[in-house]
């Protein structure tokens, strides 16, 4: 799969791209990743690619212009590829969807900064997700974590029986798991998951998935 982030601030990501899972699935190429820098594509004086609100108000939108010469760029190659913006008023994002974005081979998500962006944008995307009902200072932070909640799902990036039970899957949290030591300042492991008896094990877990669903997301039911 081939991801690419339209951003102004490349360098936020330089953690993410280079520690534990995602480093490991670049390395072995399950996924590619390319940081597109729309300042760029900005055709203005000191690489400008904001202006002041029609209208008057507050803060700085982001142009098209740029956006659009970025995407341009990447359609010219990928006429396909399914482009995404990152917006507080986009599509609730939830783990059906990464699940349904795993399976396109060339995504790009778009991360707006500043006050807002030029709302003609939107009709170069395909799809708008906001990660929340709050507001983040740009779209780089979701652009992780839609990065990450997918690259996780691809093949061969982390084991296969990690993914079977997690939460959200079948609309239950995750069960609770405990390792070593079996006591700890009086928390005992629960006595039935060192029984070694694996259908006692794995109804337990599936009822601790329905009663801590019930408790705390009844929502999900
Ligand atoms: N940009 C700023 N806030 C955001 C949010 N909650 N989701 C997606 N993009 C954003």
């Amino acid at each position: 799969m081939r991801i690419d982030i339209l951003t102004l601030f490349p360098n936020m990501f330089e953690g993410f791209l280079n520690e534990s899972i995602i480093k490991r699935a670049i390395a072995k190429e399950s996924v590619i990743i390319k940081l597109v820098d729309f300042r760029k594509y900005s055709k203005l004086s000191n690489n400008q690619v904001d202006d002041t609100p029609y209208g008057g108000g507050g803060g700085m939108v982001l142009r098209i212009e740029p956006i659009y010469d970025a995407l341009m760029d990447i359609k010219k190659e990928d006429p396909d590829a399914k482009v995404i913006l990152m917006t507080p008023d986009g599509i609730p994002y939830k783990q059906e969807i990464a699940v349904k974005l795993k399976d396109l081979k060339h995504i790009v998500l778009i991360c707006g900064h500043y006050e807002g962006f030029d709302e003609r944008i939107r009709s170069l995307c395909d799809m708008e997700i906001s990660i929340g009902d709050y507001v983040l200072t740009g779209g780089e932070l979701p652009a992780m974590v839609i990065s990450d909640s997918i690259i996780r799902l691809l093949d061969g990036v982390i084991t296969d029986t990690s993914l079977v039970n997690e939460s959200f899957n079948d609309k239950l949290l995750d069960y609770p798991t405990y390792t070593k030591p079996q006591e700890f300042m009086g928390m005992k492991v629960p006595d039935i998951l060192l029984s070694g008896d694996h259908a006692k094990v794995d109804a337990w877990r599936e009822e601790m998935r329905k009663k801590k669903t019930k408790e705390r997301r009844p929502d999900l039911m």
